[in-house]
């Protein structure tokens, strides 16, 4: 889907309004974390917040999914001390893709192909005041309308700190490569998405093919994926305006350096990160991740094959592109890479 407009106007009168920056380290939210975990007489809630439940070590799960993801946190953390040089401050544009549930104290970054309609739908059963029921009967387009979900950027600054200190926070990430053959199939490759194909598929072509068509070059709907990382790579692209969010880089658009993630859950095993983290927010009685068709799923063996008639030149160059979030989320460089 298109990046909303209304929400980019919205954001850009509150990038005014909000002009200071906001000032949340990450050691600070940390230490403030441990200090609100630390205390013994915290005054009574009628339920545990997800983030003390996470971290409380009475409580502390010993199950295999736990400590597996107490294992992505401190390599991502590792990762980002390695790799990162400076540390910046957060703006309210860097909040957009956090989605708020102020019931459960949840802060979800999604990211585009890595199962984010269903997540939203979940979001939107547990905030809708009884509205939604089940996930799977959201349509989903109605998922993705502005509006229905909260976005940490609209609050204030105050109240995003006390978010970004107290709420648990969570992404889902995948195989960047996996991700961006399958952004590449659904975008480019199915006849629906002429939104898509006009934007970026026009542009495209009329860029990165010699001798194109009129008619390709009108509808822009039959990019390669030759054509379409080409594209990518290009110096021009990033400059002109902000990759669209289908293929931008985790890296950008959740900031995991900068927004401590207490889970970072993986797409390769998305029902039982999904279902733990539902039952760390104590909302596994209220919904249930949807189990999905694994029909068209793309796989790396997919991904393997569109990558096979890309050079290798082209290869390293999209490989250095995408590395930030290879290292941070552990993934491995892909063996039909062609690097040296
Ligand atoms: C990182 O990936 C390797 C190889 O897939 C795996 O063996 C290891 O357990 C992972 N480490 C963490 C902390 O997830």
């Amino acid at each position: 889907m298109i990046k909303p407009r209304v929400g980019r106007m919205f954001l850009a009168t509150c990038v005014f309004s909000f002009f200071i920056l906001i000032l949340y380290f990450q050691n600070n939210a940390r230490s403030a974390t441990e200090q609100i975990l630390g205390r013994t007489s915290l005054p009574e809630k009628s339920r545990r917040s997800p983030l003390q439940t996470l971290y409380d070590s009475d409580q502390l799960d010993q199950s295999a999914v736990a400590s597996v993801l107490q294992g992505r946190r401190e390599l991502l953390e590792q990762a980002c001390h390695s790799h990162t040089r400076k540390r910046r401050l957060l703006t309210p544009e860097d909040l957009r893709h956090l989605i708020v549930d102020d019931k459960h104290n949840l802060l979800y970054c999604y990211v585009p192909k890595v199962a984010c309609t269903n997540w939203k739908r979940v979001l939107m059963v547990l905030t809708g005041d009884g509205r939604y029921r089940e996930p799977l009967a959201i349509p989903a387009n109605e998922a993705h309308v502005p509006g229905r979900l909260r976005s940490l950027s609209e609050y204030t600054k105050t109240e995003i700190n006390l978010r970004l200190r107290t709420y648990l926070k969570f992404v889902f990430v995948r195989e960047p490569f996996e991700r961006l053959v399958s952004a590449y199939r659904n975008k480019f490759t199915r006849n629906y998405n002429v939104a898509f194909h006009k934007r970026y598929g026009t542009k495209i072509i009329r860029r990165h093919r010699v001798n194109p068509q009129p008619d390709a070059l009108e509808k822009g709907n039959d990019v390669t994926f030759e054509e379409f990382v080409y594209y990518l790579v290009d110096p021009r692209t990033q400059k002109e305006e902000p990759f669209n969010e289908h293929w931008e880089r985790v890296h950008s658009l959740c900031h995991p350096c900068l927004i401590h993630y207490d889970v970072v859950g993986k797409y390769e095993t998305l029902e039982q990160d999904s279902q733990y983290l539902l039952k760390l927010a104590g909302a596994d009685q209220e919904v249930q991740f949807p189990t999905f068709s694994k029909s068209t799923r793309t796989t790396g063996d997919m991904a393997a094959k569109f990558f096979d008639n890309i050079s290798p030149f082209y290869q390293k160059k999209l490989f250095n592109l995408f590395r930030m979030d290879f290292l941070l989320f552990n993934y491995s460089t892909p063996t039909y890479l062609k690097l040296r």
